[in-house]
């Protein structure tokens, strides 16, 4: 008999000192709980070390110079590169290309791939949780080629309704772009069931990971996506640098998207030829520095282990469902716990998100109120607006007690003043 797996129990007080501005009070003296993570993390002292570092000692433009400063910033950038491959286990590095951020890596896609590839009449089926980044370059196409937008919906559980998925794919879309994380919901949605069927069906894959490469491990050949994107900023990385995935042979197949210096091979007054790959998809000076602190990010997070990680924000938000149902009024969106990541949004009724975030505020608390650019989504549901707390690995469970204490207390105010 195998003995059952146990995964690690991550303790959260044993990484936060790591995080300066964990300890930061708001508001006179109330600590701060940072419960705001699916919009940005935090960093730790070692990530902003990285980036002082390089400024300080190693900073010079990249694959440019030959001068000491110009190899040694060369080298610590394609050394990010090499993280980023081995994190997401892509089969080489020049599948790993530096953009500035997951929105910018789908544009990309769209505008080389989509714009080379899709005429009037083709489909693009994309998913009603999409986030807008993985919807408005979609329709930006679509304006441009004639191609047609078609959506998997999403069930009153907050899971994608995959009975349709067959139907849906009868149009042959030439392309699925499907977020493995939602930002809203936290439905985890099942990319092994996805991916075949909608290549079975002759399509290819976009993958938006920027709510799930940080928080568990993937395999980026072994899911078999075309194109997986996600964005430092949301990791412990800095802003301003996201990474773009794709096969090889798709990408090798793609024209440049943006041209100027280092995407070039050869130019002449009234030519050019590309570079290889990955320069072929990186004009201009890259995110040299903020692709750095990702490298730095993804050393801190392979310490810490993302299995760790991916368990701990499931038990916070395991009880975060839990003290937010005992609240009468509060509605959360999305599925059962065990069925998603460490993102819990809710609604309140004729009580505005902007106010319940605003009220948690004043006890330290930050959440994100809105539509978290998925209008569409809200829409389905018929909110226009929700709070949400999203954890990351540096939460604890004091603070997601602190979360429920807050959200009753504001039901309690906000009734009194009816
Ligand atoms: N994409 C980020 C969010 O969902 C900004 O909050």
């Amino acid at each position: 008999m195998t003995a059952p797996v146990r995964l690690r129990t991550l303790d959260p007080h044993a990484y936060r000192p790591d995080f300066p501005i964990l300890s930061k009070r708001v508001h006179g003296d109330v600590p701060l709980a940072y419960l705001d993570n699916a919009a940005s993390t935090q960093r730790p002292r070692q990530v902003i070390q990285a980036i002082v570092e390089a400024y300080e000692e190693h900073y010079a433009n990249v694959h440019r110079g030959i001068h000491t400063l110009a190899e040694e910033s060369t080298a610590l950038f394609e050394g990010a590169r090499e993280k980023v491959r081995s994190l997401i286990h892509a089969p080489t590095v020049e599948q790993v290309i530096f953009t500035h951020g997951a929105t910018a890596a789908i544009n990309l896609v769209a505008r080389s791939w989509g714009d080379s590839n899709l005429h009037e009449g083709d489909g693009v089926l994309v998913t009603e949780m999409e986030h807008h980044a993985n919807l408005v370059p979609w329709h930006q196409l679509a304006e441009r080629t004639g191609a047609k937008i078609q959506f998997i919906p999403v069930t009153d559980d907050g899971l994608l309704d995959l009975d349709k998925l067959d139907a849906l794919l009868t149009e042959r879309p030439r392309l699925v772009a499907v977020t493995a994380v939602s930002n809203v919901l936290g439905t985890i949605n099942p990319l092994a069931e996805i991916i075949p069927r909608a290549h079975a069906a002759g399509a290819l894959v976009l993958v938006d990971g920027a709510q799930s490469v940080p928080h568990q491990v993937t395999d980026a050949a072994a899911m078999d996506a075309d194109f997986l994107v996600f964005s430092g900023h949301k990791m412990m990385g800095p802003s301003g640098v996201g990474v773009l995935y794709g096969k090889r042979e798709l990408l090798e197949s793609m024209p440049p998207f943006l041209g100027g210096g280092s995407m070039i091979r050869r130019v002449w007054i009234d030519s050019f030829t590309p570079a290889d790959l990955p320069y072929k998809f990186e004009a201009g000076t890259p995110p040299i520095v903020p692709a750095i602190g990702l490298g730095a990010a993804i050393d801190y997070l392979n310490d810490v282990g993302l299995e760790a990680v991916h368990e701990h924000e499931r038990r916070l938000t395991q009880r975060a469902h839990e003290l937010l149902s005992e609240i009468d009024g509060v509605r959360i969106l999305g599925p059962r716990p065990d069925q998603k990541a460490g993102i819990v949004s809710f609604w309140m009724g004729r009580i505005h998100a902007h106010d319940i975030a605003q009220r948690l505020d004043r006890r330290g608390i930050a959440v994100r109120p809105g539509h978290h650019c998925a209008m569409p989504l809200h829409k389905r549901f018929d909110v226009s607006a929700t709070a949400r707390a999203s954890f990351y690995l540096y939460n604890t469970f004091e603070e997601v007690e602190r979360l429920g204490e807050a959200v009753a207390e504001c039901k309690h105010f906000f009734q009194r003043r009816r």
